[in-house]
């Protein structure tokens, strides 16, 4: 399968969301196709999830990056939100645990399967924040290592029905070796000649396909460009 390219659309106002999907209009139709929308929280929390659904409704696919986190019950509402909202794929916290996680699996499936709705979203898995050092996972998980936690969630996750996993370019090829079947999604990705920025560990979208990734996403090297259009041509010729 090819790599898709996700766009982290990171911007704190909804205008300003608004003048960079405008100049988007100039890619080819089947370019915008190939793009997925990265909406977090912040641009989330600014615009409200009925922008969200004027994206959908207006042809996008929407990757919901809101990275739920809390008891089953509440996560299973949220899940269903996600899918009746039409989102293509959304997060969720691996460290939620087993339950937590079959329990989304169960009710996204029934829901396909009663007609709630047609397109059932990928649920993905966030292991181990790549913000958090050794020491201070230690003093949160009780002296596990990060190593050890990714090792142990990623498989929780594959075991309690997730769809797919987000990880760093360096982990992705590891990651399709052990657990084939999981649909990997990939920041950390540069193209080259590119800031990092405050990405520790890159890679360009060409390595990052080679390696094994389903979905990439790219932020500020698209969002913050000159010609965004430009660098996402370039970066889908890649791909
Ligand atoms: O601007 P940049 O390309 O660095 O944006 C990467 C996107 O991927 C951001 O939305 C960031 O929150 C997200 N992300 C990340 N590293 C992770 C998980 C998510 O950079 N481990």
């Amino acid at each position: 399968m090819k790599t898709e390219l996700a766009v982290a659309l990171d911007f704190p106002t909804r205008e300003q969301a608004e003048d960079f999907l405008a100049r988007l209009k100039n890619l080819s139709a089947a370019d915008q196709k190939r793009v997925v929308l990265k909406v977090g929280l912040e641009l989330f929390l600014a615009t409200g999830a009925d922008w969200v659904r004027s994206l959908i409704a207006n042809g996008y696919r929407v990757f919901l990056d809101l990275k739920f986190h809390d008891i089953p019950n509440t996560v299973v509402g949220a899940a269903l939100q996600a899918g009746r909202m039409g989102a293509d794929f959304f997060t969720l916290h691996l460290s939620g645990g087993g339950p937590m996680m079959q329990k989304v699996k169960a009710a996204l499936d029934q829901a396909v399967s009663e007609k709630e709705f047609a397109k059932r979203p990928r649920v993905l898995g966030v292991s181990v924040l790549t913000s958090f050092s050794e020491k201070d996972f230690a003093a949160v998980y009780s002296g596990k290592g990060v190593s050890d936690a990714v090792r142990d969630w990623v498989s929780l996750g594959q075991a309690s029905g997730v769809d797919g996993i987000v990880c760093s370019p360096h982990e992705v090829a590891q990651v399709k070796s052990q657990f084939p079947s999981l649909f990997t999604v990939v920041p950390g990705i540069r193209p080259s000649g590119s800031d990092a920025g405050d990405q520790a560990r890159v890679m360009t979208p060409k390595d990052a396909s080679k390696a094994g990734a389903d979905l990439i996403v790219v932020g500020r090297p698209i969002t913050q460009a000159k010609d965004p259009v430009a660098v996402i041509q370039s970066i889908l010729g890649e791909l």
